[in-house]
């Protein structure tokens, strides 16, 4: 019988392999949150005023007076001197309706069988005490409280808990490294950080005080910083400094406390993320309570049809802005349950995935086309075994998916019975732009989908001319829309340059935002979005900025100059690859080579560790001394290379490819 399955298969894959358009399964669109097509004109048509429809999935204090202030482009007000608070649309008015037994958080550790329950009552109770400690501790309306801590459940909590008190948090990734965090701290000016012992990979324990500890020695302002206690008997036996508080002292000693949820503004901040931009220094991008939270919780409606009764699990970290939109404030303000996995994909086994998948009957799945090429080369046996029949919806972010995963993902996951949205969208965006509507778009493998109703986007030439179907341009948003980021941290000046500068005409009024991305689109308006056009990489959907790994390289005693570009890679999508010259009198071995991996885990993370460091004399430059990165990419991907007549030392390309070649 094997045989026949075999080759039942084969013809599968070879019908999959040859479909380029797939529907929405009948069964989805009967009961999907959105399904009249006739959205997108009705979005259109009521513009700006159609964002009402994302205001409305909140509670607000007070109402607004005016959904879009222009009057300050491209410093954009959404729902003026509307009134809410997020902790209050993420908890308390679900209880108020009764549902304070529903779960919303599931959280699955890493240790199997080590799991945790919160319904929106014990979330309630959590929150509210650890506010009375924020409080307590002097944590006031618009301090920063930074956050470092793993995907434990103490890091929503934690958020909520600044949410309700109208303290703005800055969630610094657990993988990135002590540097990361105090440039984080000192650029936001924070004086609190959250942060635990340790946390566990793979098994083993894992210290992450010790980092967060030398973080803060670079911190020159006071800090207070709050240690949850992840690992018991088997952390590192740390001893807290003065500074330094146990989480669980200060929330006992809050027993029973309420906190009132502050009334903010529609425009108030609500958290800053850091992410890498074309410099090296990472922008603190500035999301607000009103606008932010609404098109959270509209996306989630909408792209990933979650519903209250739902169980729902987006697999990204909280540390990326994936985590914030679509794991806690998304979700959370639709009061669904939201699952939250501690873990690595394939600890113990590489079938953790689906096993959780089939334990909590989970509905939708949210994950990175990095992840799903992994499945794909573990084999079809590890989701085979068990059953996904739960699932009603899968979703992929972060990076281009290939058509041959995405094929994957819909046969070996959905049982090619659950839509995929593939949908892009960044940071800056605070939510999903581009992506088919699940119960109303046709899939295409490959391409995210047309913009989302009421998103203006394009792809233009340099002159911001609409390009024709089928050829690559650059991606704009010509319009905004309420979850944009309002502005980069104490700095105006480079939120305009960076997003705003390129195709915007201020004379006559025009502000076209520029997300940096190159993409083409089709004759039926689906857009495939290509990859950053600027120095930042995509390495296993982390952005990463090339100008803040070259600075680390150059760190390094005996480096002279550095440059690092994206290589084409197959399971990471893109990988770092650095081109270094070494200065006179050191060697480009294996131990400077070792030093420079060390010293880029140093400063960010090993997330951005180099795959390949490659010794060269020189680099290829410009006449007026640009290095030609294009060329280096070219190189790193073994391709074709593009003309080399406008550089000043052409013949170093040869050398720098034979030792790509012989690594
Ligand atoms: C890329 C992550 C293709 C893109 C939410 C963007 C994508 C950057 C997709 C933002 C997608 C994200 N298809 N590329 N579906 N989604 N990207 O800020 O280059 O970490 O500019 O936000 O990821 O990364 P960020």
């Amino acid at each position: 019988m094997e045989g026949d399955n075999e080759d039942e298969d084969v013809q599968l894959e070879a019908r999959l392999e040859e479909q380029d358009t797939f529907e929405p399964p009948e069964s989805f669109v009967e009961q999907a949150n959105v399904s009249d097509p006739g959205i997108y004109d009705e979005f259109e048509e009521n513009w700006p005023d159609c964002w009402e429809r994302a205001a409305n999935l909140l509670d607000w204090d007070e109402q607004y007076d005016q959904v879009l202030d222009e009057s300050d482009a491209p410093f954009y007000e959404w729902f003026v001197d509307g009134k809410l608070n997020a902790s209050y649309n993420c908890i308390d008015r679900h209880i108020e309706e009764g549902r304070g037994d529903e779960v919303a958080i599931e959280w699955v550790g890493e240790p199997v069988d080590e799991t945790w329950t919160y319904t929106y009552q014990d979330l309630y109770e959590e929150v509210n005490e650890l506010a009375a400690a924020f409080r307590e501790m002097g944590v006031g309306e618009d301090d920063v409280v930074t956050m470092y801590l793993p995907m434990i459940p103490e890091l929503p909590i934690a958020m909520l808990a600044c949410a309700r008190i109208g303290a703005p948090h800055s969630v610094v990734f657990a993988g990135f490294s002590a540097d990361a965090l105090a440039t984080r701290m000192k650029s936001a000016d924070s004086e609190y950080l959250v942060t635990c012992d340790g946390y566990y990979r793979r098994g083993d324990p894992l210290d992450h005080l010790d980092k967060a500890n030398e973080g803060l020695a670079d911190v020159d302002h006071d800090t207070t910083t709050v240690v949850v206690d992840r690992l018991g008997e088997e952390g590192f036996g740390h001893d807290l400094n003065d500074d330094q508080r146990e989480y669980a002292d200060l929330v006992a000693d809050q027993e029973g406390a309420e906190v009132e949820p502050v009334v903010r503004d529609a425009e108030d901040m609500l958290f800053l993320m850091y992410t890498s931009g074309t410099t090296g220094q990472p922008k603190g991008v500035k999301h607000t309570t009103g606008g932010y939270l609404s098109y959270a919780a509209w996306t989630t409606q909408a792209v990933l049809d979650v519903e209250p009764e739902d169980t729902y699990w987006c697999s990204a970290d909280i540390g990326w802005i994936t985590g914030h939109s679509y794991i806690v404030y998304g979700p959370l303000a639709l009061g669904t349950t939201s699952l939250m996995y501690e873990g690595t994909p394939d600890y113990p086994e590489k079938d953790r995935m689906w096993e959780i998948v089939e334990d909590y009957d989970v509905n939708q799945l949210y994950t990175a086309p990095t992840a799903i090429r992994a499945f794909m080369k573990w084999g079809k046996e590890y989701p085979a075994d068990h059953d996904l029949s739960s699932l009603r919806l899968l979703g992929t972010v972060g990076e281009p998916i290939n058509p041959r995963a995405w094929k994957w993902y819909y046969k070996h996951i959905g049982g090619e019975d659950c839509p995929i949205v593939d949908t892009w969208w960044q940071t800056e965006t605070g939510g999903m732009l581009i992506t088919t509507l699940p119960g109303i778009g046709t899939m295409k493998p490959g391409s995210a989908g047309p913009p989302l109703p009421g998103i203006d986007a394009r792809i233009v030439d340099t002159n911001g001319e609409r390009i024709q179907a089928g050829q690559a341009g650059y991606l704009t948003v010509d319009k905004p829309w309420p979850g944009m980021l309002r502005t980069l941290y104490k700095n105006d000046d480079r939120f305009i340059d960076e997003y705003w500068r390129e195709y915007s005409d201020p004379d006559s009024d025009k502000w076209v935002y520029f997300p940096e991305d190159g993409a083409k689109i089709d004759d039926d308006d689906y857009i495939t979005v290509l990859g950053r056009v600027d120095d930042v990489i995509n390495v296993s959907g982390h952005r990463l900025g090339t100008m803040e790994i070259e600075s680390a390289i150059v760190g390094v005693s005996g480096v002279a100059e550095a440059a690092v570009v994206g290589g084409d890679h197959e399971m990471k999508g893109e990988a770092v690859y650095a081109y270094v010259i070494t200065e006179d009198g050191y060697e480009g071995d294996e131990d400077l080579r070792e030093q420079i991996v060390a010293g880029v885990e140093d400063a960010i993370g090993p997330i951005a560790r180099p795959e390949q460091v490659v010794f060269t004399d020189e680099l290829p430059k410009t006449r007026s001394g640009k290095i030609m990165r294009r060329l280096l990419e070219d190189i790193a991907n073994e391709e074709e290379l593009g003309d080399t007549s406008t550089l000043r030392n052409p013949g170093v390309v040869s050398e720098i490819q034979q030792k790509v070649k012989g690594d």
